[in-house]
């Protein structure tokens, strides 16, 4: 029995269901609900202590800001202070949708939803479920993806039940997830927009709507626990399985050729749809050629993993362009970066 201390309401996404969630939200209480991207964990963000909520129910470190999500192109007049060219043309072009931008905060908007940073995330999601949801709310919402803090994102229902049963008030089922990892966040309020978070809205798009963006260093490559960041939540290790999980860069038959060479109790294989290695169980995480594919369905396969009880995981290396650089991004800190190049 996990420990918790609500007795957690399963919900479909029938309007009479979401109208009970949407009251809850009002109420202060903890809702999780789908979106396009991952599902989310729920609070009203102008409530701090239905916020502080948040923090408590995943295990989530208080200094890792929370993207606060509205239905409504006006909802934003109460979260930020202006909102500059750059992010307009972002918002006509990609709102709603997987991206969420980072913009200078309105005093209303509770220190504990931007862990005091003076920016606040925001995001309209395009998910049917979660736009009805913040519609009926009429509330802005705070929300984190709704797993416990250092496990995969969740892209089904059953997934943050798993995490969250017990510490939450009501999860809504909305089916799986289409797009499978988390937005895209680009901070607009630096003094050239730079990519935080590589997600399905890609580098390319950005670059094409507004020109110059800078990539974070933290994007590729590990930062030090201690060094400031502009994203508090890339310095934690995130999307972790259980697993020792390693990537392995090369083509499929020195791939094939590796692993076999490694093979002891407990090793499995991340693989692209179709492909097997003799005498290793494998784990497919969408096609080849399709980064849109992988996205979708890399954080059940590294769930899948952990279920079969996996020690030790070498991944396919996908390619990191277009959607495929924010599929890179989750699996080499699933690796912790620990990546091999057999070329
Ligand atoms: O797709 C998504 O974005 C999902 C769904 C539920 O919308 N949400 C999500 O939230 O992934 P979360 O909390 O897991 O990731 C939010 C990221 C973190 O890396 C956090 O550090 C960053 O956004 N962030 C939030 N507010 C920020 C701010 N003011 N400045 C810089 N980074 C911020
Ligand atoms: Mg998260």
């Amino acid at each position: 029995m996990p420990m918790g201390e609500y007795c957690t309401q399963l919900l479909t996404a029938e309007h009479a269901q979401l109208e009970t969630a949407a009251e809850l939200l009002r109420e202060g209480k903890l809702v999780v609900f789908p979106t396009e991207t991952v599902y989310g964990i729920g609070a009203n963000a102008l409530d701090a202590d239905a916020v502080k909520g948040i923090f408590t129910a995943k295990g989530r470190p208080q200094d890792n800001p929370l993207i606060v999500h509205i239905a409504q192109l006006a909802q934003l007049e109460g979260l930020v202070r202006q909102v500059p060219p750059a992010a307009q043309e972002l918002i006509r072009r990609f709102w709603p949708g997987p991206l969420t931008l980072i913009l200078e905060r309105c005093a209303a908007v509770p220190e504990v939803v931007s862990a005091g940073l003076d920016t606040v995330a925001v995001r309209m999601p395009s998910h049917p479920v979660a736009h009805e949801l913040l519609r009926l709310a009429d509330v802005p919402v705070a929300a984190p993806s709704a797993n416990r803090s250092g496990s995969p994102s969740p892209t089904t229902a059953q997934h943050c039940l798993h995490d969250l049963d017990s510490r939450v008030h009501a999860i809504v089922d909305g089916g799986p997830c289409t797009v499978g990892l988390e937005s895209t966040v680009i901070t607009l309020a630096a003094e050239c927009p730079r990519l935080l978070r590589p997600g399905a809205v890609t580098l390319e798009q950005l670059r094409g709507a507004i020109g110059d963006v800078e990539v974070d260093d933290a994007v590729l490559c590990a930062v030090q626990e201690d060094a400031p960041v502009a994203s508090p939540g890339l310095k934690y290790k995130h999307y972790a399985p259980k697993a020792k999980l390693i990537l392995v860069h090369g083509d499929l038959p020195a791939f094939i050729r590796y692993v076999q060479g490694q093979a002891m109790a407990g090793t499995y294989a991340l693989v692209f749809d179709g492909e097997t290695v003799d005498g290793i169980p494998c784990i497919a995480y969408g096609e080849k050629t399709d980064a849109s594919s992988q996205a979708e369905k890399l954080f059940a396969a590294l769930r899948t993993l952990d279920d079969c009880g996996a020690q030790v995981v070498y991944a396919r290396a996908p390619q990191t362009q277009g959607v495929g650089l924010a599929v890179y991004n989750r699996l080499i800190r699933a690796a912790a970066f620990t990546e091999i190049f057999l070329d």
